[in-house]
């Protein structure tokens, strides 16, 4: 029997079938495990159960000596010290697919919020300022044969991508397979919409440079990494009508500063990081992480290893 952190309760009950293999603790706060409190667990562990919010560095591989598998329960693993933990040979996963759909699902959903102004709309409708039907209240964006530009054209932006056709919206793309130059997709683009890996390539791809480079009339949204955003630009950008709206479901840091500015920026949209937040999605993604661990602590390759 092996012993496995997990550092957050997960829904679904593939946690039982990880329980009945091997000895498992799971960190039962709905706050992640403090670096010092993940660091002694990890120390003691064969196996760790990792969410994006828990940082896996070099040295907390270096100080974990019995370490053979992490899974990480996302697609993205920016989380993760990839090269320290291949240097010691320890297997990472993420989980891929399931969570495609439910992402793109989002993305779409603040696309349309923001094009069609509905915080505005419901706090108008809630709040008492719906005083009759006015010709110029809430104009928004046409959605439907709009351009959408995709930055990342992997399975997240080709689901966005589909659902851009039922819209029969023109998507342009750019990413490391090919598409437009980016310069080329920020002028063209009415909606501009992130779906890249954060990279140090693409650490603030969108900054002050790139805002200016997009429509007055766009909208971006951010349904993949906080950091790929220059937030103080962003946050400029709207305050200056050098666009026309933003929807986040990421940030950086995660969650923000109750007090952080950018809340406050004009137009934006900010929600908490729920991309993948369907319970279909979620327990699939509990699965695809326990089914990462039994494999690798059985001394099996991970049937979901990163880069699948
Ligand atoms: C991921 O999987 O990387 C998402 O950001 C959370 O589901």
């Amino acid at each position: 029997m092996a012993r496995v952190f997990v550092t957050r309760q997960l829904p679904g009950s593939a946690l039982d079938r990880l329980g009945a293999a091997h000895e498992v603790e799971v960190w039962p706060d709905r706050l992640p495990p403090p670096p010092a409190q993940l660091r002694a667990h990890a120390a003691q562990a064969d196996g760790l159960l990792t969410l994006l919010t828990d940082r896996v560095d070099a040295s907390l591989i270096e100080h974990s000596p019995k370490l053979k598998a992490i899974a990480n329960y996302a697609v993205g693993y920016d989380n993760i010290d990839l090269a320290a933990a291949k240097a010691r040979g320890i297997q990472v996963g993420n989980t891929p697919e399931v969570l495609t759909e439910a992402t793109a699902d989002l993305t779409f959903a603040l696309l349309l919020a923001a094009a069609r102004k509905l915080p505005e709309a419901i706090d108008a409708a809630k709040s008492g300022d719906w005083l009759t039907w006015e010709p110029a209240r809430c104009l928004g964006a046409e959605v439907h044969g709009a351009t959408l530009g995709i930055i990342g054209m992997g399975r997240i932006g080709r689901a966005v991508a589909r659902r851009a056709g039922g819209f029969e919206m023109s998507v342009i793309h750019t990413g490391r397979d090919g598409g437009i130059p980016l310069s080329e997709l920020l002028g063209q683009a009415d909606f501009v919409s992130l779906h890249c890996p954060l990279t140090p390539q693409t650490h603030h791809l969108i900054d002050a440079h790139a805002l200016a480079q997009m429509r007055p009339s766009a909208i971006l949204i951010n349904t993949a990494r906080g950091p790929i955003v220059d937030q103080g630009a962003l946050r400029q950008a709207l305050i200056d009508g050098t666009i026309a709206g933003a929807a986040l479901d990421v940030t950086d840091p995660e969650p923000p500063a109750q007090d952080d500015p950018l809340l406050f920026a004009p137009r934006l949209i900010v929600v908490p990081h729920i991309g993948s937040a369907t319970r279909a999605a979620r327990e699939r993604m509990a699965e695809l992480a326990v089914e990462n661990l039994l494999a690798a602590l059985a001394g099996l390759p991970m049937p979901h290893p990163i880069g699948s």
